[in-house]
């Protein structure tokens, strides 16, 4: 039993009604900003959403773990004895040190550096130096790594949510599922994570690149024009190419999206990748939609802040590190059926592109931190943003899952926005009892 009990003063919550207009698409600037409205973030939109931990092909025997973030939240992933994976509280119960530093690697236990507490990969703590110095009362079985309650997969994406309460991640994904299994389930055979996790820091809020692959095909031509342009075998422009080609943009209910764009030739863009996959195979498995659209192309992000690129198999978690600032971390994603060497022009396209320094990376991250670094200025801080483009186009159209809109469209970063209102605006399951 505890007898703390925290003041409801010390989480000041801001309604958050009048800094987003989802129907008439215009946005308050403050969202990006606001220390409280950041706050309120972490205790109502990360804490009780599903977010990503991490690929199970990082996993392979007891032991194996893998150390990130829900939220602002350090958390051990770790294959106990019975190969279950679980998450844990990366902080120790004693003084609240980081019980593991390493990234990722093999243990039996986990020791904190600061005392000495021990940790088995169960979470438990198994072993207190000066044990006897403690009452009576103290109970080891008391002071384990606080779990993370709920933990799934779905098609080798490991995902994890403190909410007891939360529906299950199936649930939440809903038809958001149908995009993701155009990337993610192209044989039976699955997907693994290939050439380690990538790490940078940018100056930008992560909601601005959460939203951003979730809806915005619009920047493509404008700020990628150059990144196209080496691209390209003639060394023209992407004008003629892509600006008129036609797509969807799909806007979930629980603040998902993925916009592709729909072509009966769509191909992987790495020359060896597309040698070998066998489309007809996929065809038969997936079906025509998905395989016209969002198989080889396009964009998405799981709501909160998983994102991913089908055309290079990249996945990312924009962590949040504070208003101004966020880090990005990113996989490789392959498929386990093909050869080394395909596997490998997979890894070396998606760096050349969309790694730390990749030609496409850049463009975007350099959007980002423009937008964030005059966002503070009075007047520029009260000055509304549009997202107004496809207003009123959403529809289904029988063809694609759920509700869709033009590939050009701010649909999904409406429904992202939408989405996130209603988790800011509602008490989250730990509120309820204070
Ligand atoms: Fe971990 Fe003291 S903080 S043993
Ligand atoms: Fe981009």
């Amino acid at each position: 039993m505890s007898n703390l009990r925290r003041p409801a003063e010390l989480s000041p919550t801001l309604d958050v009604s009048g800094l987003v207009d989802a129907d008439g698409g215009l946005l308050d600037r403050a969202i990006f900003t606001d220390q409280t409205i950041y706050q309120q973030e972490l205790r109502r939109v990360f804490a009780p959403s599903w977010l990503f931990l991490a690929h199970t092909s990082q996993f392979t025997k007891p032991g194996d773990f893998f150390t990130t973030y829900l939220g602002e939240d350090p958390v051990i992933v770790a294959m106990d004895k019975t190969r279950r994976i679980r998450a844990y509280l990366n902080s120790c119960r004693h003084r609240g040190a980081r019980v593991c530093r390493a990234d990722f690697g093999t243990a039996k236990a986990f020791t904190c550096t600061y005392h000495g507490w021990a940790y088995d990969v169960a979470g438990t703590l198994i072993s207190v130096p000066n044990q006897a110095g403690y009452p009576e009362s103290f109970d080891t079985g008391d002071w384990g790594l606080v779990e993370v309650p709920q933990v799934d997969s779905y098609n080798g994406l490991i995902f994890g949510t403190w909410n007891p309460q939360a529906p299950s991640l199936r649930e939440a994904l809903g038809e958001m599922t149908w995009y993701m299994d155009a990337m993610l389930d192209h044989d039976g055979q699955g997907t693994e994570a290939v050439g380690g996790v990538h790490k940078w820091v940018l100056e930008g809020n992560w909601k601005l690149a959460a939203e951003q692959f979730a809806t915005d095909w619009y920047h493509v031509n404008m700020s990628h024009a150059s990144a196209l342009m080496a691209l390209s075998p003639t060394g023209k422009g992407p004008r003629e190419e892509i600006v008129h080609r036609s797509g969807r943009q799909y806007a979930d209910p629980n603040g998902h999206g993925a916009g592709f764009p729909v072509h009966p030739k769509n191909r992987f863009d790495a020359q060896p990748v597309h040698q070998w996959f066998d489309y007809a195979a996929a065809r038969e498995r997936l079906g025509e939609a998905q395989v016209e659209g969002p198989l080889t192309n396009g964009h998405a992000t799981v709501f909160p802040n998983f994102s991913y690129l089908p055309v290079n198999g990249s996945i990312r978690i924009w962590h949040p590190k504070g208003p101004d600032r966020m880090e990005v971390w990113a996989w490789t994603l392959v498929d386990r059926s093909m050869p080394d060497e395909v596997k490998e022009a997979q890894r070396l396209y998606n760096l050349r592109t969309f790694g730390p320094s990749g030609i496409f990376e850049q463009d975007d991250g350099e959007n980002w931190s423009e937008v964030q670094a005059i966002s503070r200025g009075f007047v520029t801080n009260r000055t509304p943003l549009n997202y107004q483009m496809g207003l009123g186009s959403e529809r289904d159209d029988g063809r694609y899952p759920g509700t869709t809109s033009e590939l050009y469209s701010d649909a999904a970063g409406r429904a992202f926005y939408r989405r996130w209102q209603s988790l800011m605006n509602t008490s989250a399951w730990h509120e309820e009892n204070t």
